[in-house]
């Protein structure tokens, strides 16, 4: 079936095949690769998009659904290609260590701030409990977080 999606503000006429995920579109068919795919049945959230504002796990999604929507990956959040003050708190913090989980964590985070600009470490807890970490990064995830939210003031 033939779609339309805009992706990080890129407008995109596609041929999709009926069962293609969102999270491999993203990956495969536009190389957007920050995506990252772990677990691909909704346990880790390492895929976390945005898909009309809603933070989604893009392996359970299929790309037909995302027809006439609007999509934002981790590659999108940096305007202009300046890091977000969001993304410039992860660094700050030292909250990435291997990396693979963090584009999920970012836009998990992304989705939370923009729903609650100021969140408390509870909050940032909550707000994350879908998106795992291998490498036990939570504690410096969540300060980036809570730091982020402090900036927002
Ligand atoms: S790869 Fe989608 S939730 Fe794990
Ligand atoms: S930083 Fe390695 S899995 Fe989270």
């Amino acid at each position: 079936m033939r779609i339309h999606v805009t992706v990080n503000g890129s407008e995109h006429d596609v041929e999709t095949e009926a069962n293609m995920t969102l999270l491999d579109f993203l990956r495969d068919g536009l190389r957007l690769t920050g995506t990252k795919e772990c677990c691909a049945v909704g346990e880790c959230g390492a895929c976390t998009v945005l898909v009309d504002g809603r933070a989604v796990n893009s392996c359970l999604m299929l790309t037909a659904e995302s027809d006439g929507g609007e999509v934002t990956t981790i590659e999108g959040l940096a305007a202009g290609g300046k890091l977000s003050v969001l993304q410039d708190a992860f660094l700050a913090s030292g909250a990435v260590q291997c990396g693979f989980c963090i584009p999920g964590q970012v836009v998990a985070a992304h989705h939370l701030l923009a729903r609650n600009p100021h969140p408390t470490l509870d909050e940032v807890k909550e707000g994350l409990s879908g998106n795992l970490c291998r490498c036990g990064g939570y504690m410096q995830i969540c300060a980036a977080v809570v730091a982020a939210g402090r900036a927002n003031r």
